[in-house]
């Protein structure tokens, strides 16, 4: 497709990943599609910006990897989707304001925006650590004739722009599995005190439970599943699967709960209960839910993963494990391990 074309071929192909009725492996098709065209929108080759540097909050990915993330379709879909019934219920507002930290060179959660396929009142600020991901999305913006849905474009660590007005809306995926390394936790406590009353935070909330799993039997099953294209049941999961409980939810009102440096949240301690058996591996499992009930599943992308933190010894029957998220240069759950009599 010649680069011409792609203004009015955007639309369409984010109307076929919207599309109910189109498979997985069709719109895995038409991100690839996105993906490919879309880097070779700017003069500045995407390919030598492949380095991952890391900021006061964690590792900032390099634009050349943060490009690749568009083509996670249940990931990208999910965005689209709880995207389009967010600025429904915000019709009524004259303008919206939406703000993106860790926009990447794509502003891939914001596409369908930009592409025209959704039609909006926007002004959005975008925010990344890479100058490289602004100057290419920079010129996708130019290119689209979206200069007025930009109402800033900043280069910075995120957590250090102040804002000086509310948003509406709150965008971002900066996470890995189990919201390690990345600043995901510290971006959403950062800007959420800045959204309106009714506004929106995407993914509205993301919940970390913790759980003995059978690694190497669970992902045999998720790999043959994924071999003949099956979708994972949940009940055959939960067969390699022992709860412990429930860690840590973040969402627009976490940053409450944030100690006096705002560095430490607390999260919840565990009642270990015994380890089946040494296949059996202490793991956070993450799910999110967006808005309404649009939700990105154990499995569906990487940032869905389970995620086995590498403790010194796995935690012993009857043990409590106080668990806490750290923010900071290398972000992440940290645990301390008591028995009870300590109590
Ligand atoms: C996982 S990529 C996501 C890119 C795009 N938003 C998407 O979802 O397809 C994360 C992006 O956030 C940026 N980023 C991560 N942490 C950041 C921080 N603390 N401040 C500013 N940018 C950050 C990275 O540079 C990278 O471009």
């Amino acid at each position: 497709m010649a680069l011409s074309d792609l203004k009015e071929a955007l639309p369409k192909y984010i109307e076929d990943v919207l599309d109910t009725s189109s498979n997985t492996t069709q719109k895995e098709h038409d991100l690839n599609k996105i993906h490919d065209q879309l880097s070779h929108i700017s003069s500045t080759s995407l390919i030598n910006n492949s380095a991952t540097e890391t900021s006061g909050q964690g590792i900032c990915i390099a634009p050349k990897t943060a490009a690749r993330c568009i083509k996670s379709a249940p990931r990208t879909l999910a965005y689209w989707r709880a995207l389009k019934a967010t600025l429904a219920r915000q019709q009524h507002k004259k303008t919206i304001h939406i703000i993106y930290p860790g926009c990447g060179p794509f502003a891939s959660l914001v596409l369908p925006l930009l592409a025209g396929h959704l039609n909006a009142q926007v002004k959005i600020t975008f925010i990344d650590y890479h100058q490289a991901a602004l100057n290419h999305l920079e010129q996708l913006i130019d290119y689209l004739g979206k200069d007025h849905m930009v109402a800033d474009m900043i280069c910075a660590e995120a957590s250090t722009w102040q804002p000086s007005k509310n948003f509406d809306v709150l965008i971002l995926e900066c996470m890995l599995n189990g919201l390690q390394r990345e600043g995901h936790v510290a971006l959403v406590n950062h800007f959420a005190p800045f959204l309106v009353e009714d506004g929106q935070l995407l993914p509205g909330q993301i919940d970390i439970h913790a759980n003995w799993i059978d690694a190497s039997g669970e992902l045999e099953y998720v790999q043959q599943q994924c071999f003949s294209k099956q979708k994972l049941n949940g009940t055959e999961i939960t067969k390699f699967r022992r709860a412990i409980g429930t860690v840590f939810k973040l969402d627009r009102h976490t940053y409450l709960k944030a100690g006096h440096q705002k560095k430490t949240i607390r999260a919840n301690s565990l009642n270990i209960l015994e380890r089946p058996d040494a296949s059996y591996h202490f793991a956070l499992c993450t799910r999110l839910l967006f808005i309404d009930n649009i939700r990105l599943h154990e499995y569906e992308d990487g940032i869905t993963h389970p995620y086995y933190p590498a403790l010194a010894s796995q935690p012993a029957g009857g043990d409590i494990l106080d668990v806490a998220y750290q923010t900071g240069a290398q972000p992440g759950f940290i645990f301390n391990r008591r028995q009870q009599c300590d109590m």
